[in-house]
């Protein structure tokens, strides 16, 4: 990357990150179900940022098979492997990650177990977790934790209800493990913004979604790169009786017959056709392999198309490296330009004026 002097700067600012990753730069590329296999996250980590293996949707088979190929491929650049703690075989998840030496696990899906993060650091396994509030932030970090990622409301795929920039207010000043902020980043202006606020680094998920090196289906990329930022909405709730985990993707057919289903489902219960817990259970069974079917397949039309709201600034194919090299070349225009405005301002007033002294 050129423009040293400023790179310099900018590896001061997300040293901690970059010790952490042991990447060139501390962007991660999130996991993201039947997207990032091996293919995705060695361009990624070959690029110099943080590729993360999604393992949620895995067998401990097929998990240690795409452990296999990136540690082919990826060159001896470090990456991750994202588990979700409510997999029915997490604890085998876990021992391929052992026995293939991984070096960093992104625990999704809820409030990983003591236990987990133990069996884990026995092995000198770094432990990440998701915090969607200052709370859980706090709780995580209790329980020992290396590092947490700060996803807010605005990221594809399952979402809490809190903004971004909001979570990184309230816990970039009350951790002090290496935090990297998540949700609605598609440009490298963002990520200085949040290092300034003291984050480590950065985590993005929509943004990687078009890289030439995803394995998404054409028709699932060109959704992307038609869609706008108000495309990419919440998963809708019918029925608050009948709570729903909120999910960020594109507006689509799909996501109409969720709101008939749901009113269909919850008028038989109201007839006694079925019990509560069936109509809830029905109600979550509407989207199993729904995500598959549209990354997969190409079903953007009645598939899950999970899109954060960065989706707007996604706008063509290109490689990894393009992708990571034009918010590392963001970054940097944005601290160059914050450090031309503070010089200007500390420049002596004109003598015909009166003196006026700047308070910062
Ligand atoms: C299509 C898609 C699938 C995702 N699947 C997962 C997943 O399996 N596990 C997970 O922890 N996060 C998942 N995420 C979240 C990403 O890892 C990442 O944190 C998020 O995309 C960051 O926000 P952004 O979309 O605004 O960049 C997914 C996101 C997308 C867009």
């Amino acid at each position: 990357m050129g423009n040293g002097e400023y790179m310099g700067q900018l590896d001061r600012f997300w040293f901690k990150g970059l010790d952490f990753l042991g990447s060139r730069y501390s962007i991660l590329g999130g996991a993201m179900t039947w997207i990032s296999n091996h293919t995705l996250v060695s361009a990624l980590s070959r690029a110099g940022g943080f590729g993360v293996l999604a393992g949620g949707s895995l067998s401990p088979e097929a998990l240690r098979t795409e452990i296999k190929l990136t540690q082919k491929t990826v060159e001896g650049n470090p990456f991750g492997v994202n588990l979700i703690v409510f997999h029915p075989q997490i604890d085998a998840l876990i021992q391929v990650c052992i026995e293939m030496g991984v070096t960093h696990v992104f625990l999704g899906g809820g409030m990983p177990s003591q236990p987990i993060i133990d069996t884990l650091h026995q092995y000198n396994i770094r432990v990440i977790g998701f915090a969607p509030s200052a709370l859980l932030a706090r709780r995580m970090v209790r329980m020992g934790v290396d590092a947490l990622i700060i996803e807010g409301h605005e990221a594809g795929g399952h979402v809490g209800p809190i903004s971004t920039h909001v979570l990184a207010q309230e816990i970039l000043p009350i951790v002090d493990v290496p935090v990297f902020v998540a949700g609605g980043i598609g440009d490298g202006r963002s990520i200085m913004t949040y290092l300034l606020m003291g984050a480590s680094g950065c985590q993005l998920g929509t943004r990687f979604v078009c890289a030439s090196e995803s394995c998404a289906h054409d028709a699932f990329k060109q959704a992307f790169i038609r869609a706008a930022a108000r495309d990419a909405t919440l998963s809708p709730q019918l029925d608050p009786a009948f709570p729903i985990i909120p999910v960020r993707g594109l507006e689509n057919e799909g996501k109409k017959r969720f709101m008939a289903y749901q009113a269909e489902v919850i008028a038989a219960y109201k007839r006694n056709e079925c019990s509560k817990e069936k109509a809830q259970m029905d109600i979550e069974m509407f989207w199993a392999g729904a995500l598959r079917r549209a990354v997969m397949d190409g079903d953007v039309a009645n598939g899950s198309v999970m899109a954060g709201q960065s989706v707007g600034m996604v706008t063509k194919i290109e490689p990894c490296y393009s992708i990571v090299h034009s918010l590392v070349t963001q970054a940097l225009d944005h601290l160059q330009g914050l450090q031309h405005h503070f010089s200007q301002d500390v420049v002596a007033p004109a003598p015909e004026k009166p003196a006026c002294v700047l308070v910062r």
